[in-house]
């Protein structure tokens, strides 16, 4: 396929052309036809030369070769100097292809000679199945690219009873493939998981969905699509705000664990303002950054923050946003004061809170032994013992 494609000579290069050069003419290739290995869509077109060719000397042959394709709803055109030609066609959908001959090369003085009709193929799909009953709104999700999940939904014609069945086929497999873990839902088939199984990217992968019924086979549905445009990246678990000295507030965040490319991602940023009157205004913001400084300094309001991420278009032609993380606010709702950094705290503070504590406790106990009377009376002379061990509060206490 890499050499063929390198010989395809795309159709927008300009090339002085005429049908009728020098008095040379040539006829449309013979013998085009469409051959499915049963590769869910992936059809192996060959032709041959007109019948009526006969080898001139320096003139290359070529062909162009015109097919609708089914998925994007366009003509898609290609030049290759060889007879044949694979191309990804919905088997559900007239298949349509068109070939001229061209000459080329000091035969024809230097411009291209198209032949003046085409060699067309016209191929109506196979009348398979019980009508309406294919699968739809097939759709598949690489989930933070560590497994591909596919589900459809069964039309309400599909007879009860019914057995779906999904097969895959790519480029590195030599058949196709049955769905390794069907997803069940209400008892029946409405997905597959391919779980661990590893897919290839930038590749083309080919699906079908068929199956049988009591009332006959019902009809199957065809789909093609790489999985890179399919990656859902995973939820931001970690999302930190931060005032900064400046008196600016500062969002922070990490990028989903796993196999997902970081440079790839760009992120949307939700901000929502609480005024103390309790007007919220929320933004939406783009970036490609995982943090984000908030113009203007801090004032009284509440500040809440939630981000999700994609995979950038300059890395992909689809994607799919992930979820929201949960949002993280400003100052926090609860006012949980934060945990003391314990090796932080000076040495001194702790043989402060420590004489506090004995103070403390003494006073309780002398509280408690001597209820009843009065207790100033007895706080000095406990004070003078407790004291007497420590000359710097000695002096105080004289
Ligand atoms: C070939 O092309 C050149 C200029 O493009 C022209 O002068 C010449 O007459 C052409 N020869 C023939 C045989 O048409
Ligand atoms: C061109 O070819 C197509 C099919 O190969 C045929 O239907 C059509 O009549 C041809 N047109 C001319 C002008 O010969
Ligand atoms: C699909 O497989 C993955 C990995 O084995 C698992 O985490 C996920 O929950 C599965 N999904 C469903 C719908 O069973
Ligand atoms: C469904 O498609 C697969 C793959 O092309 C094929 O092997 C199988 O026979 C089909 N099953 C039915 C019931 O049509
Ligand atoms: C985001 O972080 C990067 C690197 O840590 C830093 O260079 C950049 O100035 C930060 N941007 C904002 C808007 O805070």
């Amino acid at each position: 396929m890499g050499a063929q494609s390198a010989l395809i000579l795309l159709l927008s290069l300009t090339w002085r052309e005429s049908t009728r050069c020098n008095g040379l003419t040539v006829d449309p290739p013979d013998h085009l036809v469409a051959v499915d290995p049963g590769h869910l869509g992936l059809l192996e077109i060959t032709w041959s030369p007109p019948a009526s060719w006969i080898d001139v000397p320096d003139c290359q042959k070529l062909y162009q070769l015109e097919y609708f394709n089914t998925y994007e709803h366009s003509w898609t055109a290609i030049r290759t100097p060889r007879e044949s030609y694979r191309a990804q066609f919905d088997l559900m959908k007239d298949i349509r292809v068109r070939v001229y001959t061209l000459l080329r090369g000091p035969c024809t003085n230097g411009t291209t000679v198209k032949s003046m009709n085409y060699t067309e193929l016209v191929q109506k799909p196979p009348s398979a199945g019980v009508a309406g009953t294919a699968v739809k709104d097939f759709v598949c999700v690489y989930h933070n690219m560590e497994y591909m999940e596919c589900n459809w939904k069964r039309s309400p014609r599909i007879p009860a009873n019914s057995q779906q069945r999904l097969y895959f086929w790519h480029k590195d497999l030599e058949q196709t493939e049955e769905c390794p873990k069907y997803i069940l839902s209400g008892g029946v088939r409405s997905g597959c998981n391919f779980t661990g199984r590893t897919l290839p990217d930038f590749t083309d992968i080919n699906f079908c969905i068929n199956g049988s019924s009591a009332k006959g086979l019902l009809e199957p549905a065809f789909t093609t699509l790489q999985i890179q445009n399919q990656v859902k990246p995973g939820t931001t678990e970690k999302l930190h705000l931060q005032s900064r000295p400046d008196g600016q507030l500062e969002a922070r965040w990490e990028r989903p664990v796993g196999k997902v490319p970081g440079h790839c991602l760009e992120w949307e940023v939700e901000h929502s303002q609480e005024s103390p009157d309790g007007k919220i205004t929320s933004e939406q913001i783009l970036t490609e950054q995982m943090n984000l400084t908030l113009s203007g300094t801090l004032g009284n309001e509440r500040h809440c923050f939630r981000v999700r991420s994609k995979l950038h278009k300059y890395c992909v032609d689809r994607a799919i946003w992930s979820e929201w993380s949960r949002p993280t606010c400003y100052p926090e709702m609860k006012e949980v004061e934060p945990e003391p950094e314990w090796d932080k705290v000076p040495f001194y503070v702790y043989v402060a809170a420590a004489i506090i504590g004995m103070l403390m406790l003494a006073l309780c106990m002398v509280a408690v032994l001597k209820r009843g009377s009065r207790l100033e009376k007895k706080l000095d002379p406990l004070l003078t013992t407790l004291f007497a061990r420590n000359p710097v509060l000695t002096v105080v206490e004289a």
